[in-house]
């Protein structure tokens, strides 16, 4: 007897859709979105507010644990809400300052244990699907379906780039956004805790020439195929 929701998985790297592509699957199957990365970014904010240099771990761990996080994951399609001592930084956490900081930061034991139990408990009840770095192989090793979501290195940097330039911003290198891509995913795959890896029963699926509306159809399939709720 199945005791809760459904949990579905959904790790990769940075680039490979998984935010879109997680909203929408959440969306279709009427599950919560939630969004472990903006977690991260908050922790990664509250840093960089905080002036404390990123190599100092001990006063970033007492920072942490005085910390006062609320975690807001609404069951639509909206972004999930960030309150940081009673700050909202929905929108703050994704600034390129909060992006440099957030591998090294993310890195940190402390970091990691507060915001994974935080997840398993959100996690207790299911009907959920979870998007991050280790929800298939750390955060929910038991999800029912779990998808590595991939993409190529040039495919990643060509989508960023489109990303940058619907803002209005069109000087961008796009060489430079190939090699930031790689140096990020070579500190999430390389930390000791937790590094980004697929869950030896998760499914990769490559998004390159793949629409929005594919990955999301295929997810959705692979769903209902082990569909026992
Ligand atoms: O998905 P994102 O870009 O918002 O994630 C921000 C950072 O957080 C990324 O550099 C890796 C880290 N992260 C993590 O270590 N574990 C997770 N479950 C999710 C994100």
């Amino acid at each position: 007897l199945r005791v809760r929701k459904p949990i579905i998985a959904i790790d990769g790297p940075a680039g490979a859709g998984k935010s879109t592509v997680t909203r929408q699957v959440a969306k279709a199957l009427n599950l919560t979105y939630l969004d472990t990365g903006a977690m991260y970014r908050g922790i990664a904010w509250l840093v960089l507010k905080s002036g404390i240099p990123v190599e100092d771990e001990s006063a970033i761990a007492e920072l942490v644990s005085q910390a006062d996080l609320e975690f807001i994951f609404p069951s639509n399609d909206q972004p999930p809400q960030i309150i940081i001592n009673g700050e909202n930084v929905t929108h703050a956490i994704r600034t390129p300052q909060v992006t440099a900081l957030v591998s090294p930061i993310s890195a940190y034991p402390v970091v990691r244990q507060k915001l994974v139990s935080y997840q398993q408990e959100l996690g207790k009840l299911g009907g959920i699907v979870a998007e991050g770095r280790d929800i298939g192989t750390n955060v929910f090793p038991d999800a029912d379906v779990k998808i590595f979501l991939t993409a190529s290195v040039q495919e990643r940097a060509r989508r960023r780039l489109i990303d940058f330039q619907a803002q209005g911003q069109d000087n961008i290198d796009i060489q430079q956004l190939e090699r930031d891509i790689e140096q990020r995913d070579y500190q999430d795959s390389h930390r000791t805790l937790a590094p980004l890896r697929q869950a030896s029963d998760a499914m990769e699926l490559n998004t390159d020439g793949l629409t929005i509306e594919d990955v999301v159809n295929k997810i959705i399939h692979l769903y209902k195929m082990n569909e026992s709720f």
